[in-house]
């Protein structure tokens, strides 16, 4: 297929355009560059062997999406561009709402206008809210407890609503649990831009000597060691899931497909830590501090529907997912150059 990916240069993106090119699809990338360094297009050229196509605007300029869907001859898309950090969306939910929805708005617009209609989109578990049953399920209702997770609620229903107007759509909503580790060949991986967010990053920064102590946010939760339980997921087995729902749109006799992509295992901040620890082999030091606001103790999906509906599950474990994060990181201890 002739696939258009944005985002395709950020983290999820260039793992799983390194995928689809494997998978022998054509793939076009477009990427504002607003979170992603230029220097990640000539790794996944060297990784596959493929020249890429690179197109450097934001979705959210009308214009530039309307030219590039006219004369690209797409027969899907994959969107993954868009904002992420919890705590800025927080800080800034104006510039979060505007970002998620007008991109998601003006790509699907471009798309219906030269009926492109296959579209796989980046959802997250932050959509299960804040005290979801568990595990996980699709059915389960939606809402959230911070703009950005609003953000992917509203694009959600947004999608379901273009496809219930029209049944040509065939539209897959990936909710991912917690994406991490890297590419085995440790030239591709997740580079947050300042002080990372999230865990595995903020591990890896502490192992490599940018970052002194990991801050373990509360160790007095409803769990067996007091810390949260997250589904972490291998940022390979992610990639191969966006192929797997890529694959199964053309079949689908339904126009909405909604999948959770995580293992079913919960996995604590210690246990984490205790796995990079043997990924590094040697112990990392943390303390364990105050709770972080709007965290839930435990959070996990069901992954059956993707197994039964996708064929797809994951199937690295979180030793793979430490060995190859710190591969990366340790590889490449700033990040992708800027070059
Ligand atoms: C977070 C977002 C989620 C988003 C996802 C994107 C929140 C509340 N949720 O998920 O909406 O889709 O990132 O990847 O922000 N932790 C520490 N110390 C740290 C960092 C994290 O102890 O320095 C703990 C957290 O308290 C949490 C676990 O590690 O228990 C995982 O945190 P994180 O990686 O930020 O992911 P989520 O919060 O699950």
């Amino acid at each position: 297929m002739r696939v258009l990916v944005t985002g395709g240069a950020g983290y999820i993106g260039s793992h799983t355009v390194v995928q689809l090119l494997a998978a022998g699809h054509q793939v076009e990338v477009v990427d504002s560059f607003a979170n992603a360094k230029a220097s990640v297009v000539p790794r996944i050229e060297a990784l596959t062997g493929s020249l890429l196509t690179v197109h450097a605007f934001d979705v959210c300029d009308r214009d530039k999406t309307e030219a590039l869907l006219a004369g690209g001859a797409f027969e899907a898309v994959i969107h993954f561009a868009g904002f992420k950090a919890v705590g800025e969306s927080v800080a800034e939910p104006l510039s979060y709402y505007d970002n998620n929805l007008d991109s998601t708005l003006s790509l699907v617009r471009a798309m219906n206008r030269h009926g492109v209609r296959r579209l796989v989109f980046s959802s997250s578990a932050t959509v299960y809210g804040a005290d979801p049953e568990l595990p996980m399920r699709e059915e389960l209702p939606t809402s959230a407890t911070n703009p950005y997770g609003w953000t992917k609620v509203m694009q959600e229903q947004i999608l379901r609503d273009v496809a219930a107007a029209d049944h040509s759509w065939r539209i897959g909503l990936l909710r991912y649990f917690n994406p991490v580790g890297a590419h085995p060949s440790g030239t591709m991986g997740e580079d947050p831009q300042g002080n990372p967010n999230n865990l595995v990053p903020f591990i890896a920064q502490v192992a490599v000597g940018r970052r002194e102590r990991l801050a373990v946010f509360g160790g007095d939760y409803d769990t067996p060691d007091g810390t949260c339980l997250r589904d972490y997921i291998h940022v390979e087995d992610l990639a191969a899931g966006h192929v797997a729902a890529l694959h199964r749109l053309q079949a689908m006799a339904e126009p909405v497909g909604v999948w959770n992509l995580g293992t079913g295992q919960g996995t604590s901040v210690l246990e984490m830590v205790a796995a990079f620890s043997r990924a590094v082999g040697r112990d990392l030091p943390y303390d364990i501090v105050e709770r972080r606001a709007g965290d839930i103790a435990v959070s996990y999906a069901d992954p059956s529907r993707a197994h039964a509906e996708l064929g797809w599950r994951a199937v690295k474990s979180v030793d793979d997912m430490c060995a190859d994060a710190w591969r990366w990181q340790s590889a490449n201890p700033q990040g992708y150059p800027d070059a």
